[in-house]
């Protein structure tokens, strides 16, 4: 296998594999069956991490994370062996750059002189890969690349867990990219720029898309896990309960008050760091290429609320993600539970329809 993979991205009609998201709170697995262009959802579930575990996408605690990725394995019995997953955080650049006039080969070739550049690693310790983005046809005018360059020794910790649990590591992509695929399992290529925010419990990736391609990626270290601190500390309520109170809410009306001023005052911190990468990419962005609505996903998403607040902030239409939407569901899942959980299964959706080399 070739470590580091990003084929399915632009160029592959892509086969399943069975995704497998591990995020530092949540891990999640989909599988999708194929029968010819028509795609059903065979399997879906997830399995909570203890905190610390997984911390800034590396994996802390082995053993802990393969012992729940097994749980998860042995109680969804997937038919696909071949697992794709993503990695996300400090250790992998993902930078959009621009490159002279040449063959996809010899972009290839090119490649450890141009990640020189601009990867802040010993280039003997990362795995480099790229995707064309677009290729200026006049006077030979180059293209602009996602160079992408992410730590071996994460990139192995991944494919080591997934191998720990019988299974075939196929591709490891980078979260951000999945987004894109999940995007695109829900409305095909749409022509209308979209922001997709994902945001789980410790960081968020913003991307920007357009007709397929994501054209602008940025991670943010925001997220669910701040919501439960900020409920702990308004409230005096212990990790436990300050994180069952942030899921299911309370009838104590005092509490209650106080978790929604705690929230709100977190999440207005979040969309004034959207707002600011989004004016950002604008800044350099053609007016073709300015979101006009956005898709939130990530189990932080789930939380009551959030497509109005973000849509009144951001003042964008803002919806939930739902990589299921329009496809057939096998009989033994619940559709309503799908539906409900639709939104934090976007990356592991998006990895599901990976393509194996
Ligand atoms: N119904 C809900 N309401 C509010 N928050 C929720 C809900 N369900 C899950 N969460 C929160 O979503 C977070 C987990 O989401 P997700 O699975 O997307 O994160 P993750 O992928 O494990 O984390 P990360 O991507 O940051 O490493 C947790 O903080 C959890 O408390
Ligand atoms: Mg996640």
């Amino acid at each position: 296998m070739k470590k580091l993979n990003l084929p399915g991205l632009f160029k592959k009609k892509p086969q399943p594999t069975l995704g497998v998201d591990l995020g530092s709170h949540t891990i999640k697995i989909v599988e999708f069956s194929q029968n010819g262009d028509s795609r059903q959802v065979k399997k879906v579930g997830r399995a909570l991490l203890p905190q610390g575990a997984i911390v800034d996408g590396s994996i802390k605690e082995h053993d802990t994370v393969l012992e729940a990725l097994q749980g998860l394995v042995s109680d969804l019995q997937p038919s696909l062996k071949r697992a794709s997953t993503s990695i996300s955080g400090y250790s992998v650049i993902v930078k959009r750059i621009h490159v002279p006039y040449m063959t996809e080969r010899e972009i290839e070739e090119n490649l450890i002189i141009e990640s020189e550049k601009y990867v802040p690693f010993e280039i003997s310790d990362v795995y480099i890969d790229f995707s064309i983005l677009k290729t200026y046809e006049e006077d030979n005018g180059g293209s602009d690349i996602f160079l992408v360059a992410a730590k071996k020794e994460i990139v192995d910790q991944y494919a080591n867990l997934l191998e720990g649990v019988g299974l075939t590591p196929s591709v490891i992509d980078v979260d951000a990219f999945t987004l894109v695929n999940a995007f695109e399992l829900a409305f095909g290529k749409v022509e209308e720029p979209a922001v997709l925010i994902d945001i789980g419990a410790s960081k968020t990736n913003l991307n920007v898309v357009k007709k397929g391609m994501p054209i602008f990626i940025r991670d943010m270290t925001m997220g669910g896990e701040q919501l439960t601190e900020a409920i702990q500390e308004a409230t005096g309520l212990n990790r436990e309960d300050a994180e069952a109170v942030k899921i299911g809410g309370t009838k104590d009306k005092v509490l209650a008050r106080e978790i929604a001023n705690a929230v709100q005052e977190m999440t207005g911190l979040w969309s004034n760091e959207i707002k600011k990468a989004i004016s950002f990419f604008k800044s350099t962005a053609a007016p073709d290429e300015f979101p006009t609505c956005v898709f939130l996903s990530g189990g932080t998403s789930l939380m009551s609320g959030m497509e109005e607040f973000f849509s009144n902030t951001l003042g964008l239409e803002t919806r939930r993600l739902n990589a299921f939407t329009g496809k057939k569901v096998d009989k033994n899942i619940d559709e309503k539970y799908l539906a409900s959980v639709s939104p934090q299964m976007a990356i592991a959706s998006g990895l599901a329809i990976r393509s194996a080399e």
